[in-house]
């Protein structure tokens, strides 16, 4: 629980939101209880006019589910309206075509709107990084806040909302707790965000963390060296294991989800086919309930949209001990915490 003397002090209205790491703890905590006091008190008025006559924009590069709709429906609980625009048909200025610059585009969206939400990841980027670099370009144009709605690197409101669903299940105090953050095999060559804010935040708040993929799945050095510094100091276990079982003995938390290799970007382009093909030949790394029951009665957790049969068996993501859509559920309440702390203004 974030403090008394903690909670007077935080003031995150005009920050960005690109990955958990820009966030304090406390800041990210009281986030969290925000959410969960919002989604105690949904349509409470205290929380029903919060963006009044404010538009937020979203930037969609690549497709959503669960991201537009809950953004849409947690501005208009909070009397706003979010807007969606597909960048393609924007005029924007890219690596290989003339356009308007971020910076001007930065500077007149922050003229219009009370926040800018961004995705750009896989095929819309030629090179791991790209999407980071562009969002934080934006971040340094604007006047209003940027946040991540899923790129390359990372997807803070997918952690947040993880995080909500597990202080739900196993109670406020996550220390200790081992998560297992599990390469399933697939067919949709997925990116690194989900399952990298994943390592950083659980680490952050005090689990233990194991990484289990084949060989050749490494995540990016950088995340991995911060996530083993969280764990070091809270004393908790990290590991990265390359073996498709081992790592379920004593799991809280089994978060399993494909992603795809270093090696998928390469001559200035994601290799998806490629990445694929290889990535189906490992059906022993799938999600199971064999494997679950080597857990800690371990709960199943998945971003979504799930690869079911592969990454994950439908007994296990339909069970008992699944809480896929409260997670989904989530989003909502977090995304309403971020757009009051960050959008409403003082
Ligand atoms: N988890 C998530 O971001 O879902 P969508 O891709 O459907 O938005």
């Amino acid at each position: 629980m974030a403090t008394k003397k903690a909670r007077k002090k935080i003031n995150l209205a005009g920050r960005d939101l690109i990955c958990t790491e820009d966030w304090s703890r406390d800041e990210l905590i009281h986030t969290l209880e925000l959410a969960e006091d919002m989604q105690k008190h949904r349509f409470a008025v205290k929380y029903t006019k919060i963006l009044r006559d404010k538009t937020f924009f979203m930037f969609f590069y690549n497709p959503s589910v669960r991201t537009r709709q809950s953004f849409e429906c947690a501005a208009t609980e909070l009397g706003g309206h979010a807007q969606f625009l597909e960048p393609k048909s924007m005029r924007l200025k890219t690596a290989t075509t003339a356009g308007e610059t971020i910076e001007d585009a930065a500077k007149v969206m922050s003229r219009y709107a009370c926040g800018l939400g961004i995705r750009i990841l896989e095929d819309k980027i030629g090179a791991y990084g790209e999407g980071d670099a562009l969002l934080r370009e934006y971040a340094k144009y604007s006047d209003i806040p940027i946040v991540s709605m899923a790129h390359d690197k990372y997807h803070p409101c997918q952690g947040l909302a993880d995080v909500m669903g597990l202080r739900k299940h196993l109670g406020k105090n996550l220390k200790g707790r081992k998560l297992l953050l599990y390469w399933g095999h697939g067919a949709l060559g997925r990116s690194w965000c989900s399952v990298q804010e994943a390592a950083l935040l659980y680490s952050r708040l005090g689990m233990a963390v194991t990484i289990a993929s084949p060989e050749g799945y490494d995540l990016d050095p950088e995340v991995i060296k911060t996530t083993r510094g969280h764990c070091k100091e809270s004393g908790q276990k990290f590991e990265i294991i390359h073996d498709p079982v081992e790592g379920y003995r004593g799991a809280h938390v089994v978060y399993s989800r494909n992603w795809m290799s270093p090696g998928a970007y390469h001559d200035g382009e994601f290799h998806k086919a490629e990445e694929v093909e290889k990535a189906l030949k490992y059906t022993d790394w799938i999600c199971d309930a064999r494997k679950m029951k080597l857990s800690d009665n371990g709960l199943y957790i998945h971003p979504m949209p799930i690869d079911r049969g592969h990454e994950v068996t439908d007994e296990v993501a339909s069970g008992p001990n699944s809480i896929i859509y409260d997670v989904a559920e989530n989003r909502l309440h977090v995304q309403k915490a971020i757009m009051a702390l960050t959008m409403a203004g003082k």
